[in-house]
């Protein structure tokens, strides 16, 4: 059956905006987790600390880590590739790390040039400083249902990274839809190999919408049981190692769905909106929210 509570993980401050071609202000970055907050998410995701040199837009996580007003119960993780990514995290004052791995060995290649093994590899040194400092850590698998170099990806191969994440100590495993080309079947036979291996309390669906089939994955994924889902305000974003992926699935879209299914997610939708509004207005596009742009009420 459906759950009665969600907890939906805020990205669209770091997979959102990680994607934008010229680079947003310091300042509206701040304002808009600010914002996020105040709307009542549980966990943003602030930033992410990889090169300069890969995302330029993420080269201010030190600044926005500082600039952000951290409300209390809010998690603010961020992403760290590495010692040094995790390293730099620590020093802007982060309290919780999220390591990213892939299912599909072309991907892993071009988001963090190194093969899935050497990817866990480092992940473990994460993971070792991480339980030293006290520090939780997320873990990612993308391309759980296709990667935009191999195609097809088989749920073995999803099986295995998210085991691996697992039990080096992840407290919970994103499953990563990167280019949003999964359906419902294939969701739920690739969340049924899974849930053999890796407990389903401690997984999270993250889906793109490419092919409009976000909500439809993330409604099944809640009738097998998955508790977490990632989203993005706005439905902002894309990933920069995956060409013509749209966006996450909007927050406001997921919170929608939530609400006529009676599920509890403690988001406020009207602020919400306003922190969609915001950054819509601030990049000058159009909302990708389905929501947002509705105009008939009920
Ligand atoms: P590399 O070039 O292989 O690393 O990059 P390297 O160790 O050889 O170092 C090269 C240079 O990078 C050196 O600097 C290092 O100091 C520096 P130089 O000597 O040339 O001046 N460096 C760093 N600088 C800052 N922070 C670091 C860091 N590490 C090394 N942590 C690396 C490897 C992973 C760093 C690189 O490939 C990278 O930054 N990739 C970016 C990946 C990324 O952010 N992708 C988007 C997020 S993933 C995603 O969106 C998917 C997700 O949403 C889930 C889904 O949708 O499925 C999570
Ligand atoms: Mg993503």
């Amino acid at each position: 059956g459906l759950p009665e509570r969600v907890k939906i993980v805020e990205v669209g401050p770091r997979d959102g905006l990680q994607n934008e071609k010229t680079i947003v202000p310091t300042e509206t970055k701040i304002q808009l987790i600010d914002m996020l907050s105040e709307a009542g998410l549980p966990v943003i995701e602030a930033t992410s600390f990889v090169s300069p040199k890969w995302v330029p837009q993420m080269a201010d996580q030190m600044e926005v880590m500082k600039g952000i007003c951290r409300k209390p119960g809010v998690a603010y993780p961020v992403l760290t590739p590495n010692l040094k990514g995790f390293q730099a995290a620590m020093k802007a004052g982060a309290s919780e790390v999220a390591i990213f791995g892939a299912a599909s060995e072309l991907f892993s290649k071009k988001n963090i040039n190194c093969s899935v093994d050497e990817s866990l590899q480092r992940f473990d040194e994460v993971m070792k400083a991480a339980k030293d400092a006290g520090i939780p850590v997320r873990g990612y698998v993308s391309c759980v249902l296709g990667c935009p170099y191999e195609g097809k990806v088989a749920p073995e191969k999803v099986v295995h990274v998210a085991k691996r994440l697992y039990d080096m100590g992840c407290y919970e495993i994103s499953l990563g839809d990167t280019i949003g080309v999964g359906t419902p079947g294939a969701m739920s036979l690739m969340l049924e190999a899974v849930t053999k291996e890796v407990p389903v309390n401690a997984l999270a669906v993250h889906c793109h919408d490419t092919y409009g089939q976000a909500l439809a994955n993330i409604l099944v994924a809640l009738q097998m049981g998955i508790r977490v889902v990632d989203s993005s305000v706005a439905g902002l974003g894309g990933c920069p190692y995956a060409q013509g992926a749209s966006g996450n699935v909007a927050t406001e879209d997921v919170v929608y769905m939530l609400q006529g299914l009676g599920i509890h997610t403690g988001v406020d939708m009207s602020k919400l909106m306003d922190a969609g509004a915001f950054i819509c207005r601030t990049l000058n596009r159009k909302s990708s929210s389905k929501v947002a742009q509705a105009t008939c009420k009920l």
